[in-house]
């Protein structure tokens, strides 16, 4: 089993991957009111995704034999004062969420725990894909500030749903 300081941060972790996933909602749900339905789109996509990195973090932990704990979340962030301002707050919480994951590979490498540490990897490589999304994202959305339908565009082009990840460690509800 996993020693019990990377049970705790892992399951610390996987409470702010629902927290984010929440979050994702809620900017989906505040484009979707916007009629930006790509953005929206993208948005409810995120939550999924994020939803199902807390599934994975489930899944590691029960397979461990260790305690997964589901958790309260804190309200999102529900209220912008301009259209760009949830993908600029995505950026940040993208950032956030790979110190926490570099973290959680600092345990794992400092307990020796080389199978967490090999179950972390695939987030490593999933937050570069993650925060280079967000800010391309970013970037593009300042230049469309004043024609937002070009910013659908570039969504709807760009970042279309991709398929599964078949790298990507088995989730909990795999047999929901
Ligand atoms: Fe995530
Ligand atoms: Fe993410």
């Amino acid at each position: 089993m996993p020693a019990q300081r990377f049970v705790d941060a892992l399951n610390a972790q996987l409470g702010r991957e629902f927290g984010a996933s929440q979050q994702y909602v809620a900017a989906a749900v505040h484009y979707d009111a916007s009629t930006l339905p790509r953005l929206a789109a993208f948005f409810y996509r995120q939550a999924l995704e994020e939803r199902g990195h807390a599934m994975m973090m489930v899944r590691y932990l029960l397979d461990a034999g260790a305690e997964a704990t589901i958790s309260g979340l804190e309200a999102p962030r529900t209220e912008w004062s301009d259209p760009i301002e949830p993908i600029a707050m995505a950026l940040d919480q993208e950032r956030a969420v790979t110190g926490a994951i570099d973290e959680l590979m600092t345990i794992a490498r400092d307990e020796r725990d080389y199978a967490s540490e090999q179950f972390v990897s695939w987030f490593v490589k999933e937050q570069v894909e993650e925060e280079s999304t967000m800010s391309s994202l970013l970037a593009v959305a300042e230049r469309c500030r004043d024609d937002l339908m070009q910013l659908e565009e570039y969504v709807a082009r760009e970042l279309a749903a991709t398929g599964d990840d078949p790298s990507a460690p088995p989730p909990a509800d795999a047999g929901a």
